[in-house]
């Protein structure tokens, strides 16, 4: 699991857009911020993480008491699985979805269950709910990685009013930036069994300084500490996160500049009759119609890193949306690869990727 996903060995010029990253970094207030907050590293200074706290309770109009921050949501993912999934009680997720809460939920020995998505690539709530009857947790990760489409609102309304008793919904909302989706934000303030996930890896471009939180009532909140125990968090990232919230243009600009590049992608993609699932997200899958771990080889070789394939979907490679400048010379090497022969290319025979997990349950993986 680690090693599918460390990053190659590469050059300092390569063209990095494979694990959905914010070329543009932090803006420059969280720069300033974390500039000014060296000389106090030697603190833990926990005070600054209930300021972040307060910001972003104010901001989303919620009780703080109901936001915990963590560095990233990596933490809060896994550890909110592993609260509420067992033997006994089920992991229902997307396929294709974000794999690490199935990677938590196998580690608590719970049933996994990827459920296809829709054919508009949306969750399949009444399929999940069908395939859930035993459900500790049904994960929605809506803009989806590695698709980058949207559930409705209304899909997830749908989900936790029909959920099993003593089950949750774990909204992930890594991406909802990107995409001005509604939030299930609402749904959390109106008490429900909701998680919501947010992370300053994506749109706010901190995935190396490392903040997140989980947002939920505060006895679910209780229950995810119990099992993610006690931790401080890094006072780079929480200046950083402040500053990134109070700055108001960050959102709207780093939306419209991804929705352009993406949107310029997609036009040169048509232009040349590539085919790809269209996206609200920074990230999207790209049809190579042969095998994706060669087209992903043979990118590398041009000295541009793409994402990784699902196995539910063998010819998609994933592309993170990068700056103009970087998709252009993406544009450049994928032609290369595709029309220029850069590669010979083959279809292996088809296999089953079926395997099982420790508990007897077959998976897809
Ligand atoms: C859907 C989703 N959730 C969570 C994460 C974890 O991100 P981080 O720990 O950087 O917040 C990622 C990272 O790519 C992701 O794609």
């Amino acid at each position: 699991m680690l090693a599918a996903r460390a990053r190659a060995p590469h050059s300092k010029d390569a063209v990095i857009i494979d694990q959905n990253e914010n070329p543009l970094g932090p803006s420059q207030p969280a720069r300033d911020a974390i500039s000014a907050i060296i000389p106090q590293g030697g603190r833990y200074a926990d005070n600054l993480t209930d300021d972040l706290v307060h910001t972003f309770a104010q901001f989303e109009g919620l009780d703080p008491d109901y936001v915990h921050a963590f560095p990233g949501s990596s933490v809060p993912l896994r550890f909110t699985v592993v609260a509420f999934t067992s033997r006994e009680r089920s992991y229902i997720t997307a396929d294709p979805g974000y794999e690490a809460g199935m990677y938590a939920a196998e580690a608590a020995g719970a049933r996994v269950v990827k459920v296809p998505l829709t054919t508009t690539h949306a969750h399949d709530v009444k399929a999940m709910l069908a395939a859930g009857s035993d459900a500790g947790l049904f994960y929605v990760c809506t803009p989806n990685n590695p698709t980058g489409t949207l559930t409705p609102h209304a899909d997830i309304e749908y989900l936790v009013e029909n959920k099993p008793k003593g089950s949750v919904v774990l909204v992930d909302e890594a991406y909802i930036h990107f995409s001005g989706a509604p939030s299930a934000l609402d749904l959390v303030k109106a008490g429900k069994d909701v998680i919501v996930l947010r992370t300053f890896s994506k749109t706010y471009g901190m995935a190396g300084l490392r903040c997140g939180f989980a947002i939920a009532r505060p006895d679910l909140l209780t229950k995810i500490m119990d099992s993610a125990g006690w931790n401080f968090m890094p006072v780079t990232a929480v200046v950083a996160a402040i500053a990134s919230l109070k700055d108001a243009q960050l959102v709207p600009e780093r939306r419209r500049i991804n929705a352009s590049v993406r949107q310029q992608t997609f036009q040169w993609l048509d232009r040349n009759g590539y085919s790809y699932i269209p996206s609200e997200s920074n990230c999207f899958m790209l049809d190579t119609k042969r095998p994706g771990k060669q087209v992903i080889d043979a990118m590398a070789q041009q000295n541009v890193l793409i994402g990784r394939i699902w196995p539910v979907m063998p010819t998609y490679v994933r592309i993170t949306v990068g700056t103009r400048e970087e998709m252009e010379q993406f544009q450049a090497a994928f032609q290369k690869v595709m029309r220029g022969g850069a590669v010979a290319f083959s279809l292996p025979p088809a296999r089953s990727t079926r395997k099982r997990n420790p508990h007897g349950t077959f998976v897809q993986v």
